[in-house]
């Protein structure tokens, strides 16, 4: 797709795509949509969709399905084992991922699940390009210490660097060196890393990568619960694949690592999860808890239907014009927040937009999280659910100190073919708007903290009046306008 040129000059991301099927939104006036704020503790994981105007939560579980998904999906064969929408869906993941053997999962957690209770053990360390939340706690419950080995770059919010995903092929040696090969228990690449702003690695990294594993027998694993980006990304940004299909990038990738695990609820615009290995030891480990956990190896806890879907989801994954859609969009939306002059990370990544929300409420310590009161701000000002992606999806430290995240950011995401370009507008007006305004916002603090992955369920309040200030300024500037 990329962007066409406009007669006119302009450059817009046009959509290969037109929308069959519609869900009615509400755009609820202000005073209610504090309302909903004030009852979901200022934590956006909290609020009902229907309080809820655009939905940038997340592209998981939420990217918009393709008629041939749907209509897939009345083929599916009830039986608990053996089903043929099973080996549909195994079919798909042999041609896609070019891997032979699957283990069906509910969703990508159950895969790190299983994964983490496998490979790692006590005193182990995993050395990887970024963690993913639900990651990290997997691998600290079997005893695991997560190391994060990104580059010099990969935290800057604003770079030229392409792959602020990549692996620092140094510090890679140098904690193998450190730790001794028997105490890694793998290598793990996170395709698109999410948590630093869906940034991709590039090829030439994972065989460096690649490489350091074989000198030393380490395996390596690769996270392809956003691959398809990742392997737009490199088609793009990697000289060597301009040419390249994106299937044969996909196939290249996963060849690369022993073992590839994937949340299908980004990779194939479903529902669901796997596992996928050429390696039958590997793959006989793992076997014998998708029954005890999941369910039987021919639907691990998925129903046929999401199955039959996944199956041509995955297809769909190699189709250039369905991957590059939300990066299309994320890179439109970025490169207009920039010009605005708001801290976004940049280069433009997958899965959303990224404000730098240290940056933008420079006032706010981050032990007030900045990026909780922004979320908290912006689903006020403009009915948009954004994620806190900082300190608040962070833990605290054994003295009960906030661990300080690396990166404080509101995430506004972008599943696949959802949003049109009108509503990526409004989007942009209102972060501009809230930029201009920045000043009334003020932090947050825990009124209820869940020791476990506190951003989902924890509760919060603000730290003074500054929501009542917010809207008032709100009512004077856009008056009954919603
Ligand atoms: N790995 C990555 C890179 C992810 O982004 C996610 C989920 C998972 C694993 C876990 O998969 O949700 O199916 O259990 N990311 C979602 C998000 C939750 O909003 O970014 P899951």
């Amino acid at each position: 797709m990329k962007t066409i040129k406009f007669f006119s000059g302009q450059e817009l991301p046009v959509e290969l795509h037109k929308v069959r099927m519609v869900q009615k939104l509400f755009l609820k006036p202000i005073e209610e949509r504090y309302d909903a704020i004030e009852d979901g503790g200022y934590n956006t994981f909290l609020l009902n969709t229907k309080d809820i105007f655009l939905d940038m939560l997340t592209d998981s579980g939420t990217n918009a399905m393709s008629d041939n998904q749907i209509s897939s999906m009345l083929q599916a064969d009830d039986a608990y084992a053996g089903s043929q929408s099973f080996y549909r869906m195994e079919k798909a993941l042999q041609d896609v991922f070019n891997k032979k053997m699957v283990l069906p999962v509910h969703q990508g957690r159950a895969a790190e699940n299983i994964i983490s209770q496998v490979f790692i053990k006590e005193g182990d360390v995993i050395p990887m390009n970024y963690h993913f939340t639900t990651t990290k706690e997997h691998m600290e419950i079997n005893g695991g210490t997560v190391l994060e080995i990104y580059t010099d770059e990969a935290l800057k919010i604003k770079s030229d660097f392409l792959f602020k995903g990549n692996i620092d092929i140094q510090k890679l040696k140098d904690v193998i060196a450190e730790y001794g090969k028997e105490h890694v228990a793998f290598i793990r690449m996170e395709a698109s890393t999410n948590l630093i702003g869906g940034q991709p690695f590039s090829m030439q990294n994972m065989r460096e990568v690649r490489e350091v594993a074989d000198e030393h027998g380490i395996m390596v694993v690769l996270d392809a619960s956003l691959i398809g980006e990742n392997a737009y990304f490199i088609k793009e940004r990697e000289e060597e694949f301009k040419d390249a299909s994106i299937k044969e990038i996909l196939h290249a990738m996963c060849g690369m690592a022993e073992l590839v695990y994937f949340s299908s609820r980004k990779v194939s615009s479903t529902r669901g999860g796997g596992i996928c290995t050429d390696d039958n030891d590997i793959f006989l480990k793992m076997r014998d808890l998708v029954p005890l956990f999941e369910g039987f190896l021919t639907y691990g806890g998925m129903s046929v239907r999401e199955i039959e879907a996944m199956a041509v989801g995955l297809y769909e994954t190699t189709d250039e014009t369905v991957i590059n859609q939300s990066p299309s969009f994320i890179k439109y939306a970025v490169e207009k927040l920039d010009s605005f002059g708001i801290p976004v990370v940049m280069p433009a990544g997958a899965l959303g937009c990224h404000i730098d929300a240290k940056d933008f409420l420079s006032h706010v310590p981050q032990q007030e999280y900045p990026a909780g009161a922004l979320a908290a701000a912006l689903f006020i000002i403009s009915g948009i659910r954004g994620m806190e992606r900082g300190t608040i999806s962070s833990v605290r430290d054994e003295n009960g100190d906030d661990i300080l995240a690396d990166v404080e950011l509101l995430r506004l995401a972008f599943p696949r073919r959802v949003f049109t370009l009108s509503q990526t507008e409004y989007m942009i007006d209102r972060v501009n708007w809230l930029f201009n305004n920045r000043e009334l916002v003020g932090g947050l603090k825990f009124v209820d903290e869940p020791p476990v992955l506190r951003f989902f369920m924890g509760r919060l309040a603000p730290t003074s009046d500054w929501p009542q200030k917010l809207i008032a300024k709100f009512k004077e500037d856009f008056g009954d306008s919603l």
